[in-house]
This record gives structure tokens, sequence and C-alpha cells, in this order.
């Protein structure tokens, strides 16, 4: 059974004619009968263009963490655009948003651009301006956006083409890739103290940077293990490379300062986006000041056309204000873990092992097993077919996770007990009607 109503098949049949497969972005494509049409969001609504409505976990794969269509946001930036977008020249909304930034995350400095690949791209070329190196560590499983040198080993990677465990090789995840470029990354699992001390003495003359997303948010949410985080600061600190926390999608979501307030932990360089806008686009990269320094016109790059334009800082200023007053990530927290505890009861109540992960801003759900997953090859043990039928079980009723799994459920202030309420039993009627 498809998807799709009448008016989202049309619009589809017309959307494949002029645009690739129908979508601008392939993480979007769920087939021919089930990729959907959207036409509007409201809180933590969306609706499709036969106006079905659904319970929206995806929140556009994490940065609505309001709600969407947000009034406060909605109001100051259409106030702000009458007066003029862009200007190359710097504006006191870019000043401001510095500053809340800089309140929030303790880091010194911070550049602004548009999008999370901006941000990494940017924050790659830092870390080997600064170190004078050039190859890096990023985790297995772990997604730092649509650079050439970031897309190996990540969530669309198999199993098979990961490697062995002892001795990981970097699985490219597109054509087009030049062949050279893999020599400049080393993928390793995640949690694996062995294989990241090791690496890392025997690498670490060339070794610029450490990339980590501080949860994983591409692979179901799963947590570093105690300690993790902080042997990767302490080897980072004697060997002098580049701590970069990831936090696209942390950032503004899990606590007010993200991943370095929620595990206490400063990273040298750090990338926002997502949340950070409210569904608007606007990124970041922030660090210390000696670090972000060395940025520097004519001789280390940072740039863009529309870094810092008036449309994305009017909409993160307007976010992070409401984060700042409001307990916003408090009321996430409580209605997530009711939703989390709720769909633990119904999968054991069903007999369906499983492990809930993550925390309520971002958990992930991994079927099939008991055994808490650690890194992504855990996870890829687990039932991923049971998990995609739930899946679209669930947006059949109205309540739309992404159907994979390895994507984290998004929760955003808008949703309210009722909505968790009708979610859970949304669920439990979708796991009978998947289990058959
Ligand atoms: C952790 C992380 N980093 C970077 C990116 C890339 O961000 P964008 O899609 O805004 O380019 C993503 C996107 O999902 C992400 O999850």
């Amino acid at each position: 059974m498809t998807l799709q109503g009448k008016k989202v098949k049309a619009l589809f049949k017309q959307a494949m004619h002029v645009i690739p497969h129908g979508v601008n972005s392939n993480f979007r494509y769920w087939g021919d009968e089930d990729t959907l049409v959207i036409t509007r969001g409201n809180g933590a609504y969306i609706w499709d263009a036969d106006d079905k409505r659904y319970i929206d976990y995806r929140l556009a794969f994490g940065p609505i963490i309001l709600g969407h269509a947000y009034p406060a946001v909605v109001k100051r930036v259409a106030d702000v655009i009458k007066e003029g977008t862009l200007f190359a020249c710097t504006t006191p909304l870019e000043i401001s948003l510095a500053e809340r930034i800089t309140r929030m995350c303790k880091v010194d400095k911070v550049r602004l651009t548009n999008t999370g690949t901006e941000a990494t791209m940017h924050a790659l070329r830092i870390s080997r301006a600064y170190t004078g190196r050039e190859r890096f560590i990023k985790f297995e499983g772990q997604y730092h956006g649509m650079v050439d040198y970031f897309m190996f080993s990540t969530a669309s990677s198999s199993r098979r083409s990961l490697g062995s465990r002892r001795s990981p090789v970097n699985s490219p995840v597109s054509s087009g890739i030049p062949k050279g470029i893999s020599q400049y990354v080393i993928n390793l699992p995640f949690n694996d103290f062995e294989r990241l001390e090791e690496t890392i003495e025997a690498k670490w003359g060339d070794l610029a940077a450490i990339f980590v997303e501080p949860i994983l948010g591409n692979c179901a949410g799963i947590m570093p293990k105690p300690g993790f985080l902080e042997r990767i600061r302490e080897l980072c600190d004697k060997y002098g490379i580049v701590m970069v926390f990831d936090e696209v999608k942390t950032g503004f979501r899990i606590a007010n300062g993200g991943a370095q307030e929620y595990f206490n932990i400063q990273a040298d360089l750090v990338t926002y986006a997502k949340a950070l806008g409210n569904g608007f686009p606007i990124a970041a990269i922030a660090g210390k000041e000696e670090i972000m320094m060395t940025v520097e016109p004519g001789a280390v790059a940072h740039g863009g056309t529309y870094s810092g334009n008036v449309i994305g800082t009017a909409a993160a200023n307007a976010t992070l204000e409401v984060l700042e007053t409001e307990s916003v990530i408090d009321t996430i927290n409580q209605r997530g873990q009711v939703l989390m505890d709720g769909i633990n009861d119904i999968l054991t109540e069903s007999d369906i092992p499983h492990v809930i992960t993550g925390i309520p801003p971002m958990f992930g759900i991994m079927l099939g097993s008991d055994q808490e997953p650690h890194d992504f090859r855990d996870y890829l043990t687990g039932d991923g077919d049971l998990y995609e039928a739930i899946g679209m079980e669930l947006c059949h009723r109205g309540v739309m996770p992404e159907p994979s799994g390895l994507e984290p459920w998004f929760l955003c202030y808008a949703l309210s007990d009722e909505d968790v309420t009708e979610t859970l039993n949304v669920y439990n009627d979708s796991v009978k009607a998947a289990k058959g």
C-alpha cells in the first residue's frame, strides 16, 4: 500500500520530470511509491498535499527544535527582511548572534555559515591550517556532511564494506569521490578505546583533527561510553590534535550549550547548524580563540556570499532567545521520556527484543537484540527490516519518524502530552500490524 494520496502522487510525478528522483536530497527519497510531497507544517505537525496530517518526529532531520512555523521566529524574520537581506558587510544581527553563541556554548569566537556541510568543511580546513597536518580521524556511522573528505564509512555504508573491526577500511558512500582522498581519513569504530589509542600513537604526527559526533546522531543516538570523549580530549591535548565536536545535530538540542555542556567537555572547535535556526538555514563554526584566529584574510580561507545573512541570523537570534528564556529542553526531556518508556513497554509486551538508545530530544530504537549497541557495527546486527515495517505502519497512521532506525526520533517543544499519548496508541497498533 502506497503512502501517496491522489494529489501527492500527481505532484511527485510532476517532480520526477524536472528533479532527479523527485527530491532535492537523496535522503528524502523513500521509493517511487512512498516519497511524499509536504505542503505545510505547524507546531509538531506537517501535512502532505492530500492534507493528511502527521505528527512529525523527523523534524527535517533535527532542525525544528521549537516547532514548525514557530510564531516568535517567523515574526522576527518577517519583520527584518523588509529592510534587506544581504549586504556583504557585518550586521548587528551577526554580532548579537555570535555573542549569544559564545555565552551559551562557552566558546571564544564564532564564524557563521549556512549549512552543516559548510561548517564541517571549514572546521577541517582550520584544523589543518592550525596544525600543519593533513589527515584526520572520524568514526564509523558518523556523518559530517557532503564534503568528499567525510564521505566514507557513514551510516549509509553496508556492514561488509567496513572490513574487520581490528583493521577497518574506509568505505566510500558515493561514486565521484577521487580515490586519493581516502588517504586523508581514518575511520574507527566509535567507543573503541584500544583502536583509538593505537591509531593515535602510531599516526599522531599526521593527524590534524578528530571529528566526533558526541552522540551518534546518524546512528540511532548511540551514546559515548563513559570516559570515551574524555579520552579523546586527553589524547588530543597530548599530541596537539584539534578535537572537533560535530554538534550539527546535538547543538541547541540536548542542552542549551549542546554536548559540551551535557558531557562537560570543551572541544577545540565545534560545528553547529540544524536547531540553531529552527528550520532557517544558518550554521556556525566556533571554538577556542587561538584556533579560530587561524582564520585570516589572505591566509586561511573562510567565506561565503550568504554567510551571516539577515534571514538566518534573525531566525537564530529568535530561536536562541526562546531557548534561553523558556524551559524548552526540560519540556522535551519530560515528554520524550514518557514516549521512550511507553515504546519500551509496548515492545516488551510484544515480546520483541529491543534496546532504546539515546536521550529524549534524540532517541533511537534497536530491534531484534537486547544488547546495548556501542557503535555502528553493533547497531547493524539488529532487525532493520522489522524497524522499517513498523516505521511504515506508523507513517500510514499519521506518525512520522524516519522509517530507517539509523535516524533518531527528534522531538520539538510544540509536541504536547496528547501527541505523545496519540503516538503511543499508534505505535501499539503499528507493532501489531507489522508483526502480522
Ligand atoms: C552530524 C552532522 N554533521 C553535518 C551534517 C551536514 O549538515 P547539512 O545537511 O546542513 O549540510 C549533518 C546532516 O545531517 C549531520 O547530521
